[in-house]
C-alpha cells in the first residue's frame, strides 16, 4: 500500500547509511519505489551486495559501498564514489546504529566508544560531509536522523545509545538553525520497536519481552518497519519543505504511557472502578 503519488520522491538521490539491513532497507525499498535513487553503505559487503541486488530487481537505481561511519575518510570516499555512480546526493539518512543491553557497571570504555563511535560520531561526521558538500556547492540538501525515544528520556540498560541519540538529537535541532538558511533542513525520526534481526538480537533477551512490549503499548502491538518507512518518505520529501529541527515519534504512543501519571490505572479492574463510583454513592 503507499499513500504517495506515483514517482513522489523522483528528483532525489537518497544515501542511506545502514541501509543494507532492517529499518535502513525498509526506507530503501520505500524512497526507491517513489522513485529516489539509492546509496547504501555500510560495513558488511555480503548485505550490501544482496540488498543492492535485491532492489536492482525491483527496478530501483541503487550502490553501495563499503565504510565503517566512524572514519572519516571512509565516508567521503563514499559519498565520491556514490556521487559519481549516482549523481549528487540531496538526502542523506543517518540510520546506521550499534546498540546492546548491559548493566551500566559492566561496560568497559571501549563497549562505550564503540556505540558512541557509531551513533554519535558516525551521524555527526556524515552530517559534516554532506553538509561541507551542500554549501560549498549551494545545493539544497535534507538530513534525516533515526534516533529512539529515550533520546529524551534516557533509559537504563542502553546508556550508550541513550547518550548517543540524545546527542544526535541535539544535532538535528543545532543544524536545523544553523545549516537551514542555507537551504539544508535537518529532522529526525524517533520509532518505538520495530522488529528487525539487528535489534531483536542486540536487545531482546528472549521471546517473552517481545510480548512484554506489546501488552505495555497503548495499540498494543509492535511497529512495523513500513510504517516508518511511509512516514520517512513524507520527511524527506518537498512536502515536508517546512519541517525543519522536529523529531517525530512513531510509538504507538508507547513512550507517553510510561510518562503519564495515572497512566497505571489502565491496569485497575473494573470491579475496582465500580467499588470507588458505589463509594461515591452513584
Ligand atoms: C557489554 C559489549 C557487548 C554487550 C559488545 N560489547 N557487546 N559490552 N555487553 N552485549 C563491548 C565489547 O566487549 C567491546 O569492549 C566493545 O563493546 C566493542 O565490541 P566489538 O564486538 O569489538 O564491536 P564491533 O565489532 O564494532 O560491533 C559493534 C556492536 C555490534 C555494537 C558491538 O553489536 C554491532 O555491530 N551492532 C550493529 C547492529 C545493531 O547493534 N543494531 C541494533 C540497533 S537497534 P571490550 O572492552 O571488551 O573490548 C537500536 C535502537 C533500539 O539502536 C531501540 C528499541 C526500541
Ligand atoms: P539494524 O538492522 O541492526 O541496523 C543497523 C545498521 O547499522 C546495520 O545495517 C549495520 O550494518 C549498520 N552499522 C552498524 N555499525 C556500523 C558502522 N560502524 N558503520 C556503518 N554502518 C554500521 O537495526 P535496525 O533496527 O534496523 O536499526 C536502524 C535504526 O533504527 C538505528 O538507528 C536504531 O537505533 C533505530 N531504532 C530501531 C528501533 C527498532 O526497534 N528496530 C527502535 C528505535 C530506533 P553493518 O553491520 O553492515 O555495518
Amino acid at each position: 500500500m503507499s499513500i504517495f503519488v506515483d514517482n513522489f520522491l523522483k528528483g532525489k538521490t537518497v544515501l542511506i547509511t545502514g541501509g543494507a539491513t532492517g529499518l535502513g532497507k525498509a526506507m530503501a525499498v520505500s524512497f526507491g519505489n517513489l522513485g529516489a535513487k539509492i546509496g547504501i553503505v555500510s560495513r558488511k559487503k555480503e548485505n550490501l551486495e544482496a540488498t543492492t541486488a535485491a532492489l536492482s530487481t525491483m527496478g530501483i537505481e541503487i550502490d553501495y559501498h563499503v565504510c565503517d561511519v566512524r572514519v572519516p575518510a571512509q565516508i567521503s570516499e563514499s559519498v565520491s564514489k556514490l556521487e559519481d555512480s549516482l549523481g549528487p546526493i540531496n538526502v542523506l539518512v543517518n540510520n546506521a546504529a550499534g546498540n546492546f543491553i548491559s548493566k551500566t557497571e559492566q561496560l568497559s570504555p571501549k563497549a562505550f566508544d564503540t556505540v558512541i563511535g557509531i551513533v554519535l560520531q558516525g551521524s555527526s561526521y556524515f552530517s559534516l560531509e554532506m553538509g561541507k558538500r551542500w554549501i560549498n556547492s549551494g545545493n539544497h540538501g535534507t538530513i534525516l536522523n533515526i534516533v529512539a525515544t529515550y533520546a529524551w528520556t534516557g533509559s537504563a540498560y542502553v546508556v550508550p545509545s541513550a547518550v548517543s541519540k540524545a546527542g544526535v538529537l541535539a544535532l538535528t535541532q543545532s543544524l536545523a538553525v544553523e545549516w537551514g538558511p542555507k537551504g539544508i533542513r535537518s529532522v529526525a525520526i524517533a520509532p518505538g520497536p520495530m522488529p528487525t534481526e539487528g535489534a531483536w538480537k542486540n536487545l531482546i533477551p528472549d521471546n517473552s519481552f517481545e510480548n512484554i512490549m506489546k501488552a505495555r503499548n497503548p495499540m498494543l502491538r509492535l511497529g512495523e518497519p513500513s510504517e516508518l518507512a511511509h512516514l520517512a518518505a513524507f520527511l524527506i520529501s518537498d512536502a515536508a519543505s517546512y519541517i525543519n529541527g522536529e523529531v517525530i515519534t512513531i510509538d504507538g504512543g508507547e513512550w507517553l504511557k510510561g510518562a503519564g501519571q495515572f497512566n497505571m490505572l489502565s491496569e485497575m479492574p473494573d470491579s475496582l472502578w465500580d467499588a470507588m463510583k458505589s463509594r461515591r454513592g452513584k
